[in-house]
Formats: structure tokens, sequence, C-alpha cells
């Protein structure tokens, strides 16, 4: 069955086709990628999923509701939750405030309980310091849970990100670059997080420029190539697309 359905999706900003017509879907429980050379519109069609950008036609179907159009709070509520390719995280809180930041989406609480800290909503914050610190531990920051955000490596940061991404607790996580900046060993540890990522029953879209890990943990690929589709299969059918072999020709890595 289907978690997400792209259908005819297209964005231009000013004159320049960014997103061109892109229909894909993506199956509930798999780990699929989003793949192609730089500019050719992946982040762009993050952006369209997660109400950033509001496409100029087409529709994202998430869960059986399109979601063009909806405030990005709504969509995090219906159970899409994602990291970003730059990333964003307040820098000066630390590990555990960020992951927190995540959880507040899920709250119960209205003012009047906040207010007088009724035992209803002391035993809500107890749930929610729990559950922020088990989704550090998650990703393997529980011991750094006090450290400013911006004191930890870029790889650490990123999976500041996922963890809080995990906190909003979705059914749908999208990752643009996650391996980016990270070492061999990171990387490695990162394939296994997104295996057990999808073993607690999240689905999962990423972009990766890391080829070896798109290889190794995605059951599905989609290529783009100038803001359109240009491929779609299992990654040995990618690998020998001549298509896709062709959009790579000539990029500065060997990435295929
Ligand atoms: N907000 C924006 N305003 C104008 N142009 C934009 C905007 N966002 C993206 N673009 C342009 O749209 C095209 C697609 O960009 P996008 O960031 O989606 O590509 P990408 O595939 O994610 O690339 P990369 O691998 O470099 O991250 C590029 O030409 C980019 O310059
Ligand atoms: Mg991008």
């Amino acid at each position: 069955m289907s978690l997400v359905e792209l259908k005819n999706l297209t964005k231009t900003f000013g004159g320049l086709l960014a997103v061109n017509d892109v229909s894909f879907s993506v199956e509930e429980g798999s780990i699929v990628g989003l793949i192609g050379p730089n500019g050719a519109g992946k982040t762009t069609v993050f952006n369209l999923i997660t109400g950033n950008y509001i496409p100029d036609t087409g529709e994202a179907i998430f869960d059986g509701k399109d979601v063009v159009g909806m405030q990005t709070h709504r969509i995090v509520n219906l159970g899409i939750a994602r990291t970003f390719q730059t990333i964003r995280l307040f820098k000066s809180l630390n590990a555990l405030e960020n992951v927190l930041s995540g959880c507040h989406c899920r709250m119960k609480s209205g003012v009047f309980a906040s207010m007088f800290r009724t035992p209803a909503q002391r035993a809500e914050e107890k749930r929610v310091l729990e559950k922020a610190m088990s989704e550090l531990e998650f990703v393997g920051l529980k011991d750094q849970w006090d450290t400013q955000a911006d004191s930890l490596s870029y790889g650490k940061q990123r999976l500041l990100e996922i963890a809080r991404a995990l906190a909003t607790e979705p059914k749908f996580i999208i990752l643009d670059e996650p391996a980016g900046g990270m070492n061999d060993q990171e990387t490695q540890e990162l394939i296994e997080l997104i295996k057990a990522i999808r073993e607690r029953g999240i689905t999962v879209l990423l972009i990766e420029h890391d080829m070896s890990l798109v290889m190794k943990i995605c059951e599905h690929l989609i290529v783009l190539e100038y803001g359109a589709v240009i491929a779609e299969g299992d990654p040995e059918t990618i690998k020998n697309d001549p298509r896709v072999i062709e959009a790579y020709l000539g990029a500065d890595d060997d990435l295929l």
C-alpha cells in the first residue's frame, strides 16, 4: 500500500522549472531514495511534501489526504517529519531541549493546566522528558543530552535533527542528505540507524549523495534530473540505467 503518492507536482521559481510534473509513490514500510545531480529539484520535492512550498500544480497525498496548501504544523501532526539539508537546530539550546521542541506537537496540556501545573500536566511533562531522552538514546546521543547543539560535531548535529524529527512521532520521515558531513564510521552507524527507524514502522524517504549508502539501504530509487523523474526502480536496475549513468557523467564525484 502507498503511504505517499505524489501526482504531477510542478514548481517554478520565476522562469526556472525546479520540479517538472513529478509523480511517484512511497510504499508503507519502505526505505526509498531520491537521487539526482546537484540542482535536480530533490530538496524542492521535499519542501512540497512538507508544506514549506506550495506547488503550482499537482497533489501530494499522504495517508489518503492531499497535504498541498496545509500549514507545516498540520502536516507534522498528520505524521510527516523531516530533517534539513542545511541543519536547522536551536544552536544555543542543548540537545535535550532541541528534541523537546519536537515533542511539543504531541502535548495535550492547555494553557490552564500549564499555568497551574496540574498533576496531569506534571505527568505529561515527565512523559515528554522521558520520550525526548529515549529519542536521544535511540540516535546515540544520550550522554550528550546537556551539550549545546552547536558544540556537537556536524555528524552529531545531523543525528540530533533526526531525534527531534522522531520525537514528533511520525509515520513518515524524510531525510535531506543525512550523511552530509559524516565520516565513514558515522555513515556506517547512520545506515544501522535508518534501518532501526524502519523497524519502528516508520517509512523513510531520503536524499543522499553517498551512493554506497543509498545502494545499501534503499529498496527503491527515484532519479531526478532537471526537475523531472528520469528513472525509477531497485538499486541494481538504476545503477545500470543508461539515462542515469549519463545524468551523472561529468559530476565531480565518482557517484555510481
Ligand atoms: N527558493 C528558491 N528560489 C529560487 N530558486 C530555487 C529555490 N529553491 C530552489 N531553487 C532552484 O531550484 C532548483 C532545484 O533546487 P533544489 O535545491 O531542489 O535541488 P537539489 O536537487 O536539492 O540540489 P542539491 O543536490 O544541490 O541539494 C535549483 O536550480 C535551485 O537553484
Ligand atoms: Mg538539495
